[in-house]
């Protein structure tokens, strides 16, 4: 670690004066970061992108001096690189990094370091940056890490240094800014909606603001989740990429800017409500962190980054991710002992590991309508409690896992009864109710304190090896305390502690991130839990686009995706289990539909389905997910590719009809280019009779090919019908 003090009151430098600092080059896995941090000013991103191998100090200071912009007639007579935290000051025309005001007082300002910590390490390393505008009575604290994946993070904290006397300094908004070179003419992110998350939008890359603000109080189901950057056409596998993420469960806003002098800079932020923080003196606000992940090749190559990371954690899961079966299509809200039990029977026959009771068996819940907050197990329905579920459970080897909502409230509840004042309102009335519930205000102690021991004594109680932990609202006009300030920020981070505290108490418990299905993914929320529910849809075709774009953030062992019933109960599609089944093993694996029903031709195809599963679980969790670009509509390609590159699983899966009766090539990629594979139908789900009766002639003998042919030339694609799919086994010969 090399500390640099810089004098913590240095002379104002005046426009044109040459910086003196340092240039920082960090570099992992492909990636260089470097950045221009100055004495007088906040540093600026130099190259955020390709690896430039090692360079000496003084071709760093020349890239620096190589990367100085150009002042245009009627230009301001001061450069304005793009710095990490962009100021009017120094005379940046874009939106700033800090929006805020004291008493309508320093709302611009002129941060100089007073300090600068670096650490490089073998891969990557990281810059701590202290700055402070004694004008303004502020500092700012800027963290930037290069993670060994390659991947970046930032964040900045800043803190109200005035005097006692002086007025708050209320924060509108904090966020860093990286800039992104003209190649990328193109905007990439995600939109969506309950049950369709996580749908594609491009746009081409214009002057202006691409704004995506998010006030739900919840990641949301049209959250960017990565916005990517690049030449026109990127796809999956080619075209050099710029992506961000913006990691926070509460209100966020992700934009990217492009300025009338072709500067374009992408930044996330929270969203913060009017007032919501006000900073006494001595307080602080830090942002989210926002992650960047630069790629040479396409969107598989951030995803990579991103997998990379999540996996190098040291509470990344690492068993093997069991198959889950879950209560909720199947039973709804009969909470019937017999029935819940035959069911576990069930489960554990076709190889079930976990057994997940879900919403119904808390005191009032009888429907949707009420007792959401009265996290008591229900006398009337349980007799004798949960335990002769739990053991009953258990002692068929299953683990058991418990669905909560803890954020939530039905006004039709004791909880409400007792404490109305603990809902979250924007005044005396209360916000639109949503499934006829309402948000508890966790900002508040005694209810953050009521909250947290009830979950506790229900953990304490109870051999839980699992919670399903769902928020079903969107968090609306979410005032807190007697004025009803906005509450969004404290109940995010309320959240947070909540989840942590938890864990802490029962270390051995998984928590599932589901809000609505796949309305809180974000790599914030798995800081605390274990794995995201992708969608409340399980009907497979709208899974295969859901869980494509999921694993754009998350690797599939975080993703959650079970076997439903046939016809689906959100779309009422109908689709063969080797479909259903197929879809949901590039996933955490799990059953969702009542077994108990199931013919027993179904159920013994279900088991094998299940087999398979645990066979290829640890290749599908540790592996690299490839996503070939769509050649013909009706087709997807994706599958894992060992990290060794010793063998593959892919899906060719047919989602809707080709125009062409003859069918195509599709290429299996990401395998070693010179290495020969041994390409072979995976079982269960081959069988031509299902296809249509018509075979093909390569998947009799199989094939062996080496990883460039299988990449460039590929395979000839099964004739098969909308919703089939076939997988393919790759093996290293
Ligand atoms: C939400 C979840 C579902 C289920 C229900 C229970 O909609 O996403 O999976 O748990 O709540 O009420």
């Amino acid at each position: 670690m090399t500390q640099l003090d810089l004098d913590p009151h240095p002379p104002a430098a005046g426009p044109g004066t040459a910086p003196q600092g340092r240039v920082l080059h960090l570099r992992a896995a492909g990636v260089s970061l470097v950045l221009d941090v100055p004495a007088t000013s906040l540093p600026t991103v130099v190259h955020w992108g390709a690896d430039l191998g090692e360079l000496s100090a003084a071709a760093l200071d020349d890239l620096v001096t190589a990367g100085r912009t150009a002042r245009a007639n009627n230009d301001l007579d001061v450069p304005q690189p793009p710095r990490v935290l962009p100021e009017q000051s120094w005379g940046w025309s874009g939106r700033p990094g800090l929006s805020g005001h004291r008493a309508g007082a320093a709302w611009s300002t002129r941060f100089v370091p007073t300090g600068v910590h670096v650490e490089e390490r073998a891969e990557g390393g990281r810059l701590g940056l202290t700055a402070a505008d004694r004008d303004a009575g502020l500092t700012l604290e800027v963290e930037a890490e290069l993670l060994p994946s390659g991947l970046l993070r930032h964040r900045a904290t800043v803190t109200n240094t005035a005097g006692p006397g002086e007025q708050p300094y209320e924060v509108a908004e904090l966020a860093l800014s990286l800039p992104v070179p003209p190649v990328a003419t193109e905007l990439f992110d995600l939109a969506g909606r309950w049950a369709k998350e996580r749908v594609p939008q491009r746009r081409p890359l214009t002057f202006g603001s691409h704004v995506r603000e998010n006030r739900r109080g919840r990641t949301g189901p049209d959250a960017p989740l990565v916005t990517a950057l690049g030449p026109a056409g990127f796809g999956f596998r080619h075209g050099e990429v710029w992506a961000v993420h913006t990691a926070f469960s509460g209100n966020h806003r992700t934009v990217v800017e492009r300025l009338s002098s072709g500067a374009t800079t992408v930044s996330g932020a929270e969203l913060l409500l009017p007032g919501e923080v006000r900073l006494a003196t001595g307080e602080q606000y830090r942002t989210p962190w926002v992650y960047a992940a630069w790629s040479a090749e396409g969107l598989d190559g951030v995803a990579a980054r991103f997998h990379d990371h999540l996996r190098s954690r040291p509470h990344h899961p690492r068993l093997p991710r069991p198959v889950v079966v879950n209560t909720w299509e199947a039973v709804y809200f009969d909470m019937d002992l017999d029935r819940l039990l035959e069911l576990a029977r069930a489960a554990a026959e076709v190889g079930a590991e976990r057994y997940v009771l879900d919403d119904g068996w808390f005191r009032h819940r009888r429907s949707d309508d009420a007792g959401l907050g009265d996290w008591y197990v229900d006398e009337d329905v349980w007799p004798q409690g949960l335990h002769p579920l739990v053991d009953g459970v258990r002692a068929l080897g299953l683990e058991f896992g418990l669905w909560v909502e803890p954020e939530m409230v039905n006004p039709d509840s004791d909880l409400a009864r007792a404490h109305p004042d603990w809902i979250l309102r924007g005044g005396d009335r209360l916000p639109p109710a949503s499934r006829q519930q309402q948000v508890l205000d966790l900002g508040n102690p005694a209810a953050y304190e009521h909250v947290l021991g009830r979950l506790d004594a229900i953990l304490s109680e109870h051999a839980i090896s699992y919670l399903k932990w769902d928020h079903n609202r969107d968090l609306v006009e979410a005032g807190s305390g007697p004025v009803r300030a906005p509450g969004v920020h404290a109940q995010t981070l309320a959240v947070y502690r909540l989840l942590d505290e938890l864990r802490a108490r029962h270390p051995g418990v998984e928590i599932e991130s589901c809000s609505s299905g796949g309305l809180r993914v974000d790599l914030e929320v798995l800081e605390h839990t274990d794995r995201v529910w992708a969608s409340d849809c399980i009907d497979p075709l709208e899974r295969q686009d859901i869980q494509r774009w999921t694993t754009q953030l998350l690797p599939p062992e975080l993703i959650g995706s079970h076997v439903g019933a046939s016809p689906s109960h959100t779309t009422h599609r109908s689709s063969d289990l080797s479909f259903r089944a197929g879809t949901a093993l590039f996933a955490s694996f799990g059953i969702e539909t009542d077994l108990t029903r199931m013919d027993a031709g179904e159920r013994a195809e279900l088991t094998r389905w299940v087999a398979l599963y645990k066979d290829v679980r640890e290749l599908l969790h540790t592996g690299v997910v490839v996503r070939d670009d769509d050649h013909d509509p009706s087709y997807r390609v994706h599958g894992v590719v060992a990290r060794d590159g010793s063998e593959a699983l892919f899906a060719v899966v047919q989602t809707g009809t080709p125009d062409g009766s003859l069918t195509g090539r599709v290429r299996l990629p990401g395998l070693l280019p010179r290495a020969e594979y041994e390409v072979t139908a995976q079982e269960p789900g081959n069988d031509p009779a299902v296809r249509g009766g018509r075979d093909l002639p390569w998947l009799a003998t199989g094939v062996r090919l080496n990883g460039r042919t299988l990449a460039a030339a590929g395979v000839t694609a099964p004739a098969m019908q909308p919703q089939q799919l076939l997988l393919l086994r790759v093996r290293r010969a």
